[in-house]
């Protein structure tokens, strides 16, 4: 398989510019910037694309980001997009200068066409343009390919080693031709095949798992989501009926949730299941605690316990599947990505567990897992399911968890998600919820003073949940959610809508 990582100096846009490569059917990961050479010729990649980055190539007062020089030895070709288009000139010796103000916006580029890079485009392009600093002088034995009347070099190649840099960014949407660029770059230039399909995923983890598992037994930890029941179906293909998957109902799931999870897996899946109740176990070690990484960490915690408590019973089962996804991985932080929130499945981990873990997706996002769902042919209600997190309403109650608080929720949870279905929504939508804040305001209903909690909605559209933006309901169907919760559920008295993109916010309130 082909694979052309990113070499990520920290840039907004580092994650797209995976995404768009494997939408062009090659493999990518993103791999830190000072990943060991050894490392990055062990994945024997087909080329090499430098991302972009908040740092100034010019900057005196901070460690400046760079790449080992060896990169450009390995006689494969890279790309460098905005900082690494820098990088590459500072490396052979051109000259950068900083203008001292944003260049930020869509601008006009003139492109020269005999560069393999800009193969079959117009020779007037529009592009997008986010940087500070700029090439001035280009290094020895390289030629100017792209111009813009700001700019005068605006892309560089160096054509013999096949080294390419563009100011500007060809993964957003807003440079129309940038999958041209990027698709001459993985085609013709690195001589990439369009491999990586999801059949061809698939079957290379089915082979990973088989390799793996010799002897022995698999238990999988089922949230009754897409991505643990993709991750489940693809183990079961690898291992059979070694596969024993285990859903763990702990109280704080939607309402009714935990009995249709049930009923649809044993319609649909000939493996083996078995159903906890660990409500109280979960609910009595929530009692008093009100900071969201400790509830994670003590979800994450209890979850595995049960597992390997579950494992305990089976023979020789050492081996946990779970369905852990790329997000997951990178927000409960890699070395260079902060953490933002511990996810139960990632962070969350007891340091002690016995268990070994198997997660087939890790790399994937989720709208890659929906497509390995439709070939593995799951059914398409569990496949558009909206996502609904591991730690569950616990983190929807922004405060101490009781029984009363995930009463209330669960109640008006359900109405905002029959709205949105009855408005047509809900598939088009990433995610739709309600949350419960801890605090009290006063209300008047019938002709009684009432002190009750706020519900808060939540609707967000996005594409991996990386980003995401909030969606802009019609009124009629924000009035229909808040006449009925008030109406309907006991103990709220107020709704209000959540009108926050991620960044600055995030998804969930904890
Ligand atoms: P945030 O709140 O970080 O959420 O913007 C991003 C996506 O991840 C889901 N989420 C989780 N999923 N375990 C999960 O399985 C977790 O601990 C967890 N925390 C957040 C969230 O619902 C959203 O889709």
């Amino acid at each position: 398989m082909d694979s052309v990582p990113v070499i990520d100096f920290g840039g907004q846009y580092s994650q797209l510019i995976t995404r768009r490569v494997r939408e062009l059917r090659v493999y990518s990961e993103l791999i830190p910037y000072d990943t060991n050479i050894e490392k990055i010729k062990e994945k024997k990649p087909s080329g090499l694309i430098l991302s972009g980055s908040p740092y100034s190539i010019l900057s005196k007062d901070r460690k400046v980001p760079v790449v080992d020089k060896e990169i450009f030895s390995l006689g494969i070709p890279i790309l460098g997009i905005c900082y690494g288009m820098q990088l590459i000139a500072r490396l052979f010796d051109g000259g950068i200068v900083t203008s001292g103000h944003n260049e930020y916006g869509k601008t006009k580029i003139k492109l020269n066409l005999k560069s393999p890079l800009f193969k079959d485009l117009k020779p007037l392009e529009t592009c997008w343009m986010s940087h500070k600093d700029s090439v001035v002088k280009i290094p020895p034995a390289f030629n100017v390919i792209a111009s813009t009347p700001n700019l005068p070099i605006a892309g560089i190649e160096e054509p013999k080693n096949k080294i390419y840099g563009i100011q500007f960014h060809p993964e957003v949407m807003h440079t129309p031709s940038g999958m041209d660029i990027l698709k001459n770059f993985l085609f013709d230039i690195c001589g990439c095949s369009p491999t990586w399909t999801m059949v061809s995923i698939i079957e290379k983890q089915i082979k990973k798992v088989k390799d793996k598992i010799k002897e022995g037994r698999v238990i999988c930890g089922l949230s009754g989501g897409v991505d643990s029941l993709v991750a489940a179906v693809l183990v079961s293909k690898a291992v059979g009926n070694k596969l024993t998957c285990i859903f763990v109902d702990h109280g704080l799931l939607r309402k009714g949730e935990a009995g249709k999870v049930v009923e649809t897996f044993k319609q649909n899946f000939k493996i083996n299941l078995i159903h906890i109740n660990a409500r109280d176990r979960f609910l009595s070690k929530l009692v008093g605690i009100t900071d969201p990484e400790k509830k994670r960490k003590i979800i994450g915690n209890e979850f595995i316990r049960i597992f390997e408590e579950e494992a305990s019973k089976i023979k020789n089962a050492n081996y946990l599947v779970q369905g852990t996804l790329y997000p997951d991985v990178i927000e409960s932080g890699t070395r260079d990505a902060a953490r933002i929130k511990t996810h139960h499945n990632v962070g969350g981990l007891p340091a002690d567990m016995r268990l070994k873990l198997i997660e087939p997706l890790r790399l994937l996002f989720k709208d890659e897992i929906r497509k390995i769902g439709i070939e593995l042919g799951l059914p398409d209600e569990i496949l558009w399911r909206q996502p609904f997190p591991g730690p569950g309403l616990a983190i929807r109650i922004i405060g101490e968890v009781t029984e009363e608080k995930i009463k209330i929720l669960q109640n008006a949870d359900e109405i905002v998600v029959e709205e949105i279905k009855r408005a047509g929504l809900y598939k088009s939508i990433w995610q739709s919820f309600a949350v419960l804040a801890s605090i009290k305001s006063v209300g008047v209903m019938g002709d009684e003073r009432t002190y009750a909690y706020p519900i808060i909605i939540r609707a967000v559209s996005s594409a991996d949940a990386m980003t995401a933006d909030w969606v802009k309901l019609p009124h009629k169907v924000l009035e229909r959610m808040s006449t009925r919760i008030i109406g309907e559920v006991d103990g709220v008295n107020r709704v209000v809508y959540d009108i926050s993109s991620k960044p600055p916010s995030t998804i969930e309130w904890e």
